[in-house]
């Protein structure tokens, strides 16, 4: 394989031997890895994010830039009090308090933002947006996070619905039976079932010492006509989480990676698992080396699955007792989703038809 040095060499020479001599001082450096071809534009995200590639797609069709596009996407979600993955009505911290991560990247300009752990602010995907546009940073965190939100003008608002409030009440009572706090009488049996709503569209339920935690975010990724790429991922975490933890969603490299030659992927699931794993940068380095995109996120589930060594995080077969998903999409308009187990979905929408599809899994569920 010829190593950069040798690339240049090679194309310095045919510069020259097609005439242009020293004329060209430097044309090659910066010249794109890919070049450009019109693509069909494709938006795909985790399966809560079905409104969220159809209103990608419509941005990206009407000129929109791609990025402001996947956000447009997510913030319909961000702001749903029905939708308790994210944004308004997001599951709280162990003190009832709800912390949001998100992150963006814009393939184009290369460009990344993030926020961690802010408090009283709805779309914390257009915060990260707004620090890659205003800030030279990339993360801001909590208080700092939230005071540069309110100075851009965002309104400081209460993101705890009633619905949410009370399944963290329940969640509270049923911590400990040796503490004052009493399972409200309208719950019944304070068993651990799932809640109601809890399905495979970007909720992971995670076994925990305190039965199954709700888990839930959206990521929405999509490419347009000329081939940039864009992607976006936000929620308000783990269910119940240590106050002041970060998931891999605001992190780059984990939870979303973009370049604008290869691809993009976002991940939704266990955080830990994929920031260890550094998962969405790996998934987009096995596509640059020619994997397509299902494959490439298959191959870092794997490595995850190789990465979770402490008996507390694995069942009776060894395996993960957690979920993992990752979306992603390349440079050709190919797209494809997977998940450590059977029954995951993911959104698309492409050629004019929005659906989820099924993602491709390493193990079945049931054995
Ligand atoms: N994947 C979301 C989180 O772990 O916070």
């Amino acid at each position: 394989m010829a190593s950069r040095r040798d690339f240049l060499k090679t194309t310095a020479g045919v510069g020259a031997a097609v005439g242009l001599g020293s004329a060209v001082p430097k044309p090659l450096i910066g010249a794109p890895a890919v070049h450009r071809r019109v693509v069909t534009p494709v938006s795909v995200a985790s399966g809560n994010g079905l409104e969220a590639v159809d209103t990608a797609v419509r941005a990206v069709n009407a000129g929109g830039d791609t990025l402001e596009a996947v956000v447009e996407g997510v913030n319909v979600v961000e702001r749903d009090p029905n939708d308790s993955s994210v944004g308004f009505g997001g599951l709280p911290n162990l003190d009832g308090v709800v912390q949001l991560d998100s992150s963006v990247m814009h393939g184009p300009s290369r460009g990344a933002g993030a926020v961690a752990c802010i408090e009283g602010i709805k779309t914390p995907s257009r915060v990260a947006m707004d620090v890659m546009r205003y800030t030279d940073h990339v993360l801001l965190v909590g208080k700092g996070a939230q005071r540069f939100a309110l100075s851009m003008g965002y309104p400081l608002e209460n993101l705890l619905t009633e619905r949410s409030r009370r399944r963290w009440i329940e969640w509270r009572a049923r911590m400990s039976d040796r503490d004052d706090y009493l399972v409200p009488p309208e719950t019944g049996s304070g068993n651990d079932e799932p809640f109601e709503d809890e399905d495979s569209y970007g909720t992971n339920l995670i076994d925990s010492h305190d039965g199954v935690r709700p888990q839930g975010t959206i990521n929405c990724n999509v490419i347009n006509r000329e081939g940039d790429i864009s992607g976006v991922t936000t929620t308000s975490g783990l269910a119940w989480k240590v106050p002041g933890r970060v998931g891999d969603s605001p992190i780059v490299g984990a939870g979303l990676y973009v370049d604008n030659d290869v691809g993009a992927c976002g991940s939704t699931g266990r955080g830990e698992a994929v920031i260890k794993t550094c998962g969405s940068h790996s998934v987009v380095e096995l596509m640059r080396s020619g994997m397509s995109p299902t494959d490439a996120c298959l191959e870092a589930l794997r490595r995850i699955v190789t990465f979770t060594v402490e008996p507390r995080l694995r069942n009776d077969d060894g395996r993960p007792n957690f979920g993992v998903n990752y979306y992603a999409i390349n440079k050709n308009g190919e797209y494809g989703g997977a998940a450590i187990y059977a029954g995951a979905r993911f959104a698309v929408c492409v050629d004019g038809e929005t659906r989820r599809e099924e993602s491709a899994y390493l193990f079945e569920r049931d054995r």
